[in-house]
């Protein structure tokens, strides 16, 4: 009824008897309502004057807006409370997003990713939001009213007290039949989004080679799955609705009919009997309401799983290093026999080489060569099948340690931009950073023309950023990390234009200063600027040295710097 992985949320636990005692008064107002309201009517009917009843009306009016404000104060109070959930949720993710790195988001699928963030976070919002404030008063105020109306009419507590279950097995019935329509519905949204982004992204080839009506046509296919799938959720939470009120209705009649012919018969007084049958209703409504918004919220908890699923996933991370390193020129990295495979049975293997100081270094070669396999395992975010890792004499199976990552910042070929302000996002890896440092960092990358407050929201949802900005900002996460003496890029301009490209390269060298710089590219010039070369080719390393050295003694170089000019 309540899924558990909803109760494991930090807090939830604490919010339960707050709610619970506000339900509880609610009760007590509800009942108070009915009984003020039939003591009312009952002395109207026995020709009392309304002076006579007014402070009876009184009381009705006092636990009619007792009820409403309790009403209030609970929404206000899960409002903040889901809100505050939400965004620790929201950065627990982001930061689980760099931990992962590019990487296993790329495993997961980039619209996978960027849509449980994004889109998933909200409805979950909503998810805790509807369900905590609709599941204790569904299991209190029904309770509570079928003893007061025990009290007034035990033969109508009894024909409520049957009716009750078989409403919750119908709703339940229903409920599975919606739930796994939801799931299926979440699954090809889901689906929808990869192969949206993903035939987005490769729209140029698809034109050059002809096939962007084939590519529409499968869109177009995809998204009607999606819409099948919804109005099929919606026909059936439509569906057990309708039956759940016609049952709650049926059963409120029951209890009408058999208190009228007991009326009639003189059974029964007037004013028992009219606030019994006040309370019916009322007994079935938060019944009712839970299962309105349960259909509503399937989403939600949908969304909740990838949330958890996104969390869960195993980061690798060793614990072998105590401290985070800081990177001097005396530092040493030895790599021996590093060998990585994926089930495709590429990647790279047997790698030696040492990195010692403030170098800059190269990662060459034609694409697929492994360049982004061996920068992933340096940068810590794939941990290698086998070979050994000496850092400063100490011996390490990998590097993918909390603390290593830590000590370098990372540029990747695209940067992720994360729904918020531009603060946020500059200040990712530096949270305590002035605005006047993220102001110079921002600088120093070239975003100060951009002219935005930084408070200025961007990514999805706020102003959106171009290829060049996007590295821009990626860039002014690495100047505000100044502490972090190590610099991974990962072909940090390929996708942008000739003059982009240059231009961010101007303000990216400024970077390269007193740090050990790791870039994998496949761009000429660069090369002149690096100290030493990493030559790759199908997952060996085949060359090592300065790029002069390389482009006289090195076919293979040669060959290839021939061919990407
Ligand atoms: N997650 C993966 N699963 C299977 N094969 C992969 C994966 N990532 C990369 N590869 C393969 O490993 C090889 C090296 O890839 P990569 O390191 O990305 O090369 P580069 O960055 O030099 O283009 C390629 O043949 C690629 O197809
Ligand atoms: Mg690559």
């Amino acid at each position: 009824m309540i899924d558990k992985s909803l109760i494991a949320l930090p807090g939830v636990r604490r919010v339960f008897p707050i709610l619970g005692l506000l339900a509880v008064f609610q009760a007590l107002c509800i009942s108070g309502q009915a009984l003020f309201l039939s003591a009312v009517l009952t002395g109207l009917w026995e020709h009392k004057t309304f002076t006579e009843v007014l402070p009876q009306a009184a009381g009705f009016a006092v636990c009619f807006l007792t009820r409403e404000g309790v009403n209030f104060l609970r929404q206000k109070l899960l409002d903040g409370f889901s809100y505050k959930l939400a965004s620790e949720m929201r950065e627990n993710l982001l930061t689980k997003m760099f931990q992962l790195g590019p990487v296993a988001l790329q495993e997961l699928g980039t619209g996978t990713a960027a849509s449980t963030v994004i889109t998933g976070i909200d409805e979950v919002e909503m998810y805790i939001k509807l369900v905590l404030s609709k599941v204790l008063n569904m299991m209190v105020i029904p309770v509570l009213l079928l003893i007061v109306i025990a009290f007034l009419d035990w033969r109508s507590a009894i024909v409520l007290l049957i009716a009750f279950p078989f409403a919750i097995i119908f709703m339940i019935l229903l409920g599975y039949a919606a739930q796994s329509r939801a799931e299926r519905q979440y699954k090809s949204f889901q689906l929808l989004s990869n192969h949206f982004l993903d035939s987005l992204r490769g729209i140029s080839t698809l034109k050059y080679f002809g096939k962007s009506k084939d590519y529409a046509n499968s869109i177009y296919l995809t998204s009607e799955r999606f819409r099948k799938a919804t109005m099929n959720t919606l026909r059936v939470a439509m569906l057990s609705t309708f039956a759940l009120d016609f049952f709650a209705t049926l059963s409120v009649a029951t209890v009408a009919l058999f208190l009228g012919l007991r009326l009639m018969d003189g059974h029964i007084l007037l004013s028992p009997a009219l606030a019994a049958l006040i309370l019916a209703p009322e007994y079935f409504l938060p019944l009712r309401e839970f299962a309105n918004d349960y259909h509503a919220t399937l989403n939600g908890k949908n969304a909740l799983a990838s949330v958890n699923q996104l969390l869960a996933m195993d980061e690798h991370s060793s614990s072998e290093l105590t401290e985070v390193i800081h990177w001097s020129k005396n530092s040493t990295l030895n790599l021996s026999e590093l060998t990585k495979t994926y089930e495709s049975g590429r990647g790279v293997s047997d790698v030696n080489f040492e990195l010692s100081g403030f170098k800059k270094i190269a990662l060459v070669g034609a694409s697929g060569a492994g360049k982004t396999t061996l920068l992933s395992m340096l940068s810590g975010f794939l941990s290698p099948d086998s070979g050994q890792i000496t850092l400063n004499e100490q011996k390490l199976s990998g590097l993918t340690d909390e603390n290593w990552r830590r000590s370098l910042s990372f540029i990747p070929q695209s940067t992720y931009i994360f729904s918020g302000s531009l603060r946020e996002n500059v200040a990712f890896y530096e949270k305590s950073a002035t605005d006047a440092e993220i102001l110079e960092a921002m600088r120093l990358a070239g975003l100060a023309d951009l002219n935005l407050s930084l408070d200025e929201r961007i990514g999805a949802g706020g102003r959106v950023l171009s290829g060049g900005q996007k590295q821009r900002v990626a860039l002014a996460r690495a100047f505000l990390a100044k502490d972090r003496s190590i610099l991974c890029l990962d072909e940090p301009t390929a996708h942008l234009d000739i003059e982009t490209e240059l231009e961010i390269k101007e303000n990216i060298l400024p970077l390269f200063e007193d740090k050990l710089v790791i870039l994998a590219t496949h761009r000429l010039h660069w090369l002149p600027q690096m100290d030493q070369i990493i030559l790759l080719n199908e997952g060996q390393v085949v060359g090592i040295g300065p790029h002069e050295e390389l482009y006289r003694e090195n076919n293979y170089y040669k060959q290839l710097l021939e061919e990407m000019s």
